[in-house]
Formats: C-alpha cells, structure tokens, sequence
C-alpha cells in the first residue's frame, strides 16, 4: 500500500495594491465585468477578467435564467466569449470578482468552472493563474494554476483523445 498526497498552497494580497499594475488593471475589468452581470435571483454578481498572453484582456459575467439550472457562469462567459471572437490563445491569468454584500471572502469558480477550465488549461504549456476577490475589495487570493483546482480531473485521455 502506497499514500499519495496532493498539496495545494495559494497566496494571499490583503492589499491588491502589492499586486503588479497589469493585475490590477484586470482586477478592474473584472469588475467591470459584474456590473455587467444578470442576477436578479442570486443577487451574487460576478465578474470575470480574463489575461491572455499577448495581454489582450476579454471580460464577461454570470447570466441568470428564471428557469435557474441555464443560467451560466462568468467564468465560462468569458471563456467560451474569448475563444469564439479570437480562436484559442494563450491565457495567462483570470481574475474573478464577486459583488454580493454577504459575501464576505472571495469566491473560487464552481465545479463546472472547474472542468472547463482544466480543458482550457490542456491547451497550453503554461499554467492558468486566478487571481480571486470581492468588489468590496480586501484579500485577493492568487492561485497559481487551476489545476491545483481539480486534482484526479476527468478529461479526453479517458476518452481515448
Ligand atoms: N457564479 C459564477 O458566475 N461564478 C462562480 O464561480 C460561482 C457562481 C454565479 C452562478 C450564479 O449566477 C450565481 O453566481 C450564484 O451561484
């Protein structure tokens, strides 16, 4: 018998001011992004920034659906957004943000984010960095590659791809 272990270690800003320019920058498109958002039944509005490595930046946010399963995501919004007006590129980081008053520390993507982006990130040497706070502002959460996400992911190889 063998144990195996996964370690997953993030870093947190309390001050996005110790955070580069350019992240920054995304930070705010990122906000910018939720203000964008359609959540009348949530109320949790959120806004994706997403890097890619020639510094392009495509924003989008979460849609919402009074048949509540169809709504969608801001991180698959902004994914499926990018790769539809620019073809496949490079991401470099994404940042998150979400704006709802009770939310007290930044959110992490979904599950189903999870997956998506753990394709995503099969496109591509490079890891995805997330960066991930709230509109109110306070700690940023930096997580260096989604991967560290989703670890055990399914993906094509079971598929034979
Ligand atoms: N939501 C996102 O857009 N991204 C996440 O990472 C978590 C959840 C949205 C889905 C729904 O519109 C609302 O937040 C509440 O779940």
């Amino acid at each position: 018998m063998q144990n195996k272990e996964v370690r997953f270690s993030y870093s947190v800003y309390n001050d996005k001011r110790l955070l580069s320019t350019d992240d920054q920058l995304l930070i705010e498109q990122a906000l910018v992004a939720s203000s964008l958002a359609y959540a009348p039944y949530s109320r949790f509005k959120v806004g994706a920034a997403i890097r890619t490595d020639d510094g392009q930046i495509t924003i989008g946010s979460n849609q919402e659906n009074g048949a509540f399963p169809i709504g969608q995501c801001a991180e698959r919004v902004a994914l499926y957004r990018l790769t539809h007006e620019q073809g496949r590129k490079p991401i470099d980081t994404i940042a998150i943000i979400v704006d709802n008053e009770n939310q007290k520390t930044p959110a992490s993507p979904c599950g189903s984010c999870r997956q998506i982006l753990t394709e995503y990130r099969s496109f591509q040497p490079q890891p995805i960095r997330l960066l991930l706070t709230l509109a109110s502002g306070g700690d940023v959460f930096e997580i260096n590659d989604v991967r560290d996400l989703l670890p055990f992911a399914f993906d094509g190889s079971f598929l034979g791809q």
